[in-house]
């Protein structure tokens, strides 16, 4: 079965950069799209007593732009393999957004690294992938190296 269109799971860690060079191996067999994916925090209402829509508008405008930086790093790398490539910042959940991404595009394939930005070092799979394998419809492919 060919993979033709490929979701990658990007948090700019080499974990996602080695996912990221796995998805354009697997995409260049089946001359696929590649579909990388960021997804950013919501905001923690946690962290101060009143927050105004202003503020909260500011904080989703530059958090989508750093997003955006890197994605847009990614992309490049993808098109300059040859290959069709999209991009997309979500806010939320990593897994649950990488997920219902995976839905709208149609995605038969989702390639995220085994390991994250954040997470405990001594964990061999980080949550994000390992939610991943235990409930995405598509199939995954976890990078390892
Ligand atoms: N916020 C995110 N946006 C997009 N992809 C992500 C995000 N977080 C993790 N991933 C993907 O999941 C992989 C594993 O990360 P994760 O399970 O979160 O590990 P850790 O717990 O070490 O952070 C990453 O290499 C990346 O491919
Ligand atoms: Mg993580």
């Amino acid at each position: 079965m060919a993979f033709k269109k490929i979701v990658v799971g990007y948090d700019g860690s080499q974990y996602a950069n080695n996912a990221l060079k796995k998805a354009i191996e697997v995409a260049k067999c089946s001359n696929g799209e590649v579909y990388i994916v960021g997804v950013i925090k919501p905001i923690d209402f946690g962290i101060v007593d009143y927050i105004t829509p202003t503020e909260i508008e500011e904080y989703e405008k530059e958090e989508i732009s750093k997003e955006e930086k890197y994605l847009k790093e990614a992309i490049k790398i993808v098109k300059e393999s040859g290959l069709k490539a999209f991009y997309k910042v979500l806010e939320g959940d990593p897994s649950e957004e990488i997920m219902s991404y995976a839905d709208e595009v149609e995605a038969d394939l989702i390639v995220v690294g085994h390991r994250g930005l954040g997470g405990f070092k001594r964990l061999l799979l980080g949550s994000t992938s390992s939610e991943l394998v235990k409930y995405a419809k598509q199939t995954v492919l976890v990078v390892k190296s």
